[in-house]
């Protein structure tokens, strides 16, 4: 696997003999006693990973013909495993999680995979097949484990003409000139790698559903889409699917589209039957309505409520569920009224409706209150809503964040915003615990992310990028877990378990975020892209724009005044708590300061630095920080296989020309507006 298609599920032989010893006593045997999609898929990877992990071939039978051996399989199905567990057990494992343990009689010794569900299972043996792989003793594995969050899902923004809204990695692995891609293989790859990481839902298209892709709810398209279903079905995994909210009219020549007129209503109740006739098991709908020139119900004096209940009461029957984003703005704004703010605008029109929707109906909130930049504040609608179910969207594909030609890893920028305290009921009400549904008690809850991966050999583009998507999965699992725990996990699983290779790889991650963000743009500001593709620096490239993305740089400072104060009051969409903190410059967290407040340049930071000398030190600093990045890689030549080390090596030395670039587009920007010289006298242009 030259290229890393097989990212962390690449099964090689592990070296350490005394581990080897410890695994392989219960893999000689694996008990199967039941029969299906779902245990199949499971036991398939639990023989391959032996396999490859240990070198032998299990004999797998439904008796034991050894002393010591693995069953797998469901407690709620199979009474010999049912019989094996505590009633407490059984109870404490859930829908979707597992329990591994070990049963010793005197004359055999059990080593147990069981869930409730099949899903439940294939956790199970997927966590299991993780621990050998990382050299980590069984022990550490015994006991139940079970997902965080309910809702772990992808969005792919793919097109059915193969190409993918802020890809970054080839073209789509499901849609080619209009059709689905028929053939299976690298499709059900996809379908593994997700399941390896407890992804339990995918929306195979894109949140902007034009006119070929609104065909997809057709029967023209149905039976193709059926057959992906299928597939995903094997591994645990449902599928949605992205719908135009004006498909009663494209589709069904209807002359409305409004969610209260009883044909449109009914339009809906057909459609979503049909659906279900090809797809039984079929997850709902994600819809971007009245968001950039997307088609909703506000054409027609209606709001997001009424269209997402609309859908939502077509579905229920089904148990599918309505996914409605959240990233709703005025797109058409003026950059000369400062009066209206982009950063406002989801909490706005969503707040009045907390507690309107239906029960089967989540409302995805982007991240950050504009859209995936480097820093942002957490959305105020978190810890804003209290009546309505929730969802996280991250991006995981680098749209502002590098491109896959950057190294950036995003985990710790995803903590950061799981950890977040809102303050929504008291102290320590974060945002992890709001998406994972335990505050508010909701019904339906959970993680969405954005994806990363094309068609390319190694999926992700950029090889090491495939860590965004490792870490996604497994935070959306368990955010919980650290950062440093999950480049350990991933770098073992990929790479090799030899420390040398661990440390540098995980030092590389954990540090990447930081150095993209200290050469790009400052403390928060965010959006100094070119403009469409928003690869590489353009300082001013939204600020006279549409958009709502503005610096509001001139000679005597730089930032956007949030305050309620003085400012366009964003700050006091959050709760008291959070809120004191952003008000005031002195206490606002330094990485934000510029998206709350407008600074002069010779504000004295923290650190002693003026607000400019901040600006030139962080990008020459940068540029030397992504130069150490490649030098660290260059110190595992050797140790990881030649062609992925030049690929990255490759990958690296890019990034350290853009860095430059970023850095004396941004140093000069600033020299000219204000004509404050480097105290250290660097070159700026
Ligand atoms: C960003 C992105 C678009 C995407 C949009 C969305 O604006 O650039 O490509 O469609 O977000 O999330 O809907």
């Amino acid at each position: 696997d030259a290229l890393g298609y097989n990212c962390w599920l690449g099964y090689h032989k592990l070296d350490n003999s005394r581990l080897i010893k410890e695994y392989v006593k219960w893999c000689k045997n694996i008990i199967r006693s039941e029969d299906s999609d779902v245990i199949n898929t499971a036991l398939d990877e639990l023989k391959n990973g032996i396999h490859g992990l240990l070198d032998i071939n299990p004999i797998i039978s439904v008796e034991p013909v050894m002393k010591a051996y693995l069953s797998i399989g469901t407690f709620s199905e199979n009474d010999t495993l049912d019989a094996l567990l505590e009633t407490e057990e059984k109870e404490e494992t859930g829908e979707e999680g597992f329990i591994i343990k070990l049963a010793e009689t005197d004359e055999e010794s059990i080593l147990i995979i069981a869930g409730k569900t099949e899903k439940g299972l294939l956790y199970g043996v997927f966590s299991f097949i993780r621990a050998i792989q990382t050299q980590n003793n069984l022990e550490n594995i015994f006991g139940i484990e079970k997902p965080a969050n309910q809702l772990r899902i992808l969005n792919h923004w793919d097109n059915l003409d193969g190409s993918i809204e802020r890809g970054y990695a080839g073209k789509s692995i499901f849609f080619n000139n209009n059709k689905v891609i028929r053939k299976s293989d690298r499709i059900r790859d996809y379908a593994r790698l997700l399941a390896s990481m407890g992804i339990n839902g995918t929306v195979i298209n894109n949140v902007n559903v034009l006119k070929f892709e609104t065909r997809l709810i057709t029967s023209a398209y149905l039976p193709d889409v059926a057959r992906l279903a299928d597939l995903f079905r094997e591994y645990g995994i449902r599928l949605y699917l992205s719908i135009n909210f004006a498909s009663p009219m494209e589709l069904g020549g209807l002359p409305t589209a409004d969610p209260l007129d009883e044909g449109v209503r009914e339009w809906w109740k057909k459609k979503i039957e049909e659906i279900y006739s090809y797809i039984p098991d079929f997850g709902g709908f994600l819809v971007k309505a009245d968001s950039e020139n997307r088609p909703g119900p506000f054409t027609y004096n209606r709001n997001h409520a009424d269209g997402a209940n609309m859908l939502a009461k077509a579905l229920k029957g089904h148990s599918g569920i309505v996914i409605w984003r959240c990233f709703v703005y005025n797109c058409m704004q003026d950059w000369r009224d400062y009066s209206v703010d982009r950063a406002k605008a989801a909490y706005d029109n969503f707040m009045p409706l907390d507690g309107k929707f239906d029960e089967n109906v989540l409302l995805q909130i982007k991240n950050g209150p504009m859209d995936f930049q480097v820093r942002e504040p957490v959305s105020t609608l978190f810890g804003g809503l209290r009546e309505t179910n929730q969802v996280m969207e991250f991006q995981i594909t680098q749209e502002y964040t590098g491109q896959q030609k950057h190294l950036c890893w995003l985990v710790p920028m995803w903590k950061e915003i799981l950890d977040f305290d809102t303050y929504a009921k008291g102290k320590n009400t974060f945002v992890k615990r709001i998406v994972n549904g335990s505050v508010f008690e909701n019904k339906y809850s959970g993680i969405a992310g954005v994806a990363n991966i094309g068609d390319e050999a190694n999926w992700t583009g950029f090889q090491l990028a495939q860590a965004n998507l490792y870490g996604f999965g497994r935070l959306a699992w368990n955010p919980d877990l650290t950062s440093e725990q999950i480049t350990e996990e991933w770098v073992r699983r990929t790479y090799s378990n030899n420390s040398e290779v661990v440390n540098i790889i995980s030092e590389m991650l954990l540090s990447s975020w930081k150095i993209y963000e200290s050469y790009t743009s400052p403390l928060g500001i965010g959006w100094m892209v070119n403009p469409n593709h928003h690869f590489g620096p353009n300082v001013d490239g939204y600020e006279y724009d549409k958009w709502g993305t503005y610096h509001r740089a001139d000679l005597r400072g730089i930032g956007v005044d949030r305050t309620s104060a003085s400012g366009t009051g964003y700050a006091g969409q959050y709760n008291k708590e959070v809120e004191e903190g952003y008000q005031d410059a002195g206490t606002c967290p330094e990485e934000l300061l510029l998206f709350f407040h407008h600074i002069p340049y010779n504000y004295k930071l923290k650190s002693g630095e003026t607000l400019i000398q901040y600006i030139y030190n962080s990008h020459f600093k940068g540029v030397e920080q992504a130069i150490d990045l490649k030098n660290k890689w260059l110190s595992l030549k050797g140790m990881v296989g030649e062609e992925l080390f030049n690929h990255v090596k490759g990958r690296l030395e890019g990034q350290i020309e853009y860095s430059k670039e970023w850095r004396d587009v941004i140093n000069t920007y600033f020299f000219r507006k204000t004509g404050i010289d480097d105290e250290q006298g660097r070159k700026i242009y």
